[in-house]
């Protein structure tokens, strides 16, 4: 299986959402997994409409349960439009939220009690520490995707030998069998590099664009 993940990010309004599904008019593949992190104020509108796509959301309450928490979305909340995955611990939140590799993996045991598997965003630095919170957890459970800070919203993707020494680094520090994503400045144009080397891609900014996030899925 494939993982084809986009994250909208704080991005489009309800006009350009709806443009956005009008022009999306692809048949995913048995063997790909298509899904897009959405804005949460319109995953329940997409969840409930046939739309070609799996919207997912891209963050979870560290509150595991409903009750006085302005502000924030529980997986009780989810309940009966629970989407298959959510992204926790992009760097984004990580940086603009001061997010730790605890709060982190507190947000993805709240996903995985609600059987949605968690996509647990890290960069390098986080690896060592992460990898030894998720020991008490299976593989199959969640995913993970490799994001190098520089990479993201630059147009510098990783490539080559030394994205190749670090996927081989990253295999070894996390359990045998963990499903790893790459992520950063993912386009159509350089999707197919990582084919062999990941187990599917985390797009951001090409995944705003219909024709170029579905070339994507075609060629990932
Ligand atoms: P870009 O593809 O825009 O670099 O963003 C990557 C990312 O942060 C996906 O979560």
């Amino acid at each position: 299986m494939r993982y084809i993940i986009g994250n909208w990010k704080a991005n489009l309004n309800l006009e350009e959402v709806d443009n956005f599904c009008q022009e999306w008019n692809v048949a995913t593949p048995n063997e790909k997994t298509v899904a897009l992190a959405v804005p949460c104020v319109f995953y329940a509108y997409l969840a409930t409409r046939k739309i070609g796509f799996t919207p997912i959301l891209q963050d979870i309450s560290i509150f595991g349960e409903n009750g006085a928490r302005t502000g924030e979305i529980t997986v009780e909340n989810l309940r009966g439009i629970e989407p298959p995955f959510t992204l926790v611990g992009h760097s984004e939140r990580r940086r603009d939220f001061g997010e730790t590799n605890e709060v982190i993996v507190a947000k993805a045991k709240n996903l995985m009690r609600a059987k949605i598997t968690p996509i647990i965003c890290f960069d390098l630095e986080q690896m060592e520490e992460l990898a030894k919170l998720l020991q008490e957890f299976a593989p199959k459970t969640y995913l993970l995707a490799y994001e190098p800070v520089d990479a993201i919203g630059t147009g510098k993707n990783l490539s080559g030998e030394l994205l190749q020494a670090q996927f081989k680094l990253i295999r070894q520090v996390f359990a045998p069998g963990t499903k790893i994503l790459y992520g950063g400045s993912v386009k159509a144009e350089n999707v197919a590099q990582y084919h062999d080397l990941s187990d599917g891609v985390l797009v951001g900014g090409a995944s705003l664009k219909p024709q170029e996030f579905a070339q994507i899925v075609e060629r990932a």
